[in-house]
């Protein structure tokens, strides 16, 4: 009985995320070009639009209530656009807030609790930072690229096809193609051994 219920509990919030992601397409806040698979709640909040591809998984099935489990991506303003690749997965917890852009390519990884901020939101002086807006420049990761949990990626980076990007590191400057890179600020460690390319 106890398993009946548990199956029916998730069956029934899968099904309310679906219907969330449907309500969300019909206001024209996401758009999908194919099917995406949601296993944890998605918050789309902004003004901008959300482009998800085919295959795009939202969330980490065996443990879909791990933290809050919420991804929440919010692209700020009217044409601001956050594009997912097919076949790109997320864990949980995944931010990205975006006022000049996010492009994420096909068949990336993107670990637990990371966080894409490609603006700083408020400017820097002091005054300032409480009524003029911070800059911003738009983030680009190429096609399969893995980030590590917890890592920060800033404005303007765009991370090279194949990269790896450390747990919790903080991303400031742009990575290269098919390395490994970590650390606060992330610098490179080494390239990535030679490997077959899985993308055309
Ligand atoms: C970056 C990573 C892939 C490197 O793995 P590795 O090649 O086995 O690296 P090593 O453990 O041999 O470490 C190599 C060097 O990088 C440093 N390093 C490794 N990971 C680091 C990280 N996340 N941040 C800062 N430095 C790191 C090590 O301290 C070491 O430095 P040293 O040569 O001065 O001693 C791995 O440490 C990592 O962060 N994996 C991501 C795990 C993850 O978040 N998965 C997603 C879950 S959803």
């Amino acid at each position: 009985m106890t398993k009946f219920l548990r199956r029916l509990g998730r069956s029934l919030r899968k099904r309310l995320r679906q219907l969330g992601l449907r309500r969300m397409r019909a206001l024209g806040q996401v758009e999908t070009l194919g099917k995406a698979t949601l296993h944890v709640p998605l918050l789309c909040d902004g003004a901008g639009r959300v482009v998800l591809g085919d295959g795009v998984h939202l969330g980490y099935e065996g443990a879909p209530r791990l933290g809050d489990g919420e991804i929440r991506l919010q692209a700020r303003a009217p044409g601001v656009v956050i594009a997912i690749g097919a076949g790109t997965a997320f864990s949980n917890n995944v931010q990205v807030i975006a006022e000049a852009g996010v492009t994420i390519g096909a068949r990336c990884l993107i670990g637990d609790a990371v966080q894409i901020l490609d603006s700083d939101f408020h400017a820097l002086g002091a005054a300032d930072r409480h009524v003029r807006p911070g800059a911003a420049a738009p983030v680009v990761l190429e096609d399969n690229v893995f980030i590590g949990s917890r890592a920060i990626l800033l404005k303007g980076v765009t991370i090279g096809r194949n990269s790896v990007i450390g747990a919790g590191s903080v991303v400031v400057r742009s990575i290269p193609p098919g390395v490994i890179a970590a650390g606060n600020p992330a610098k490179v460690l080494r390239p990535l051994p030679p490997d077959h390319d899985p993308l055309p």
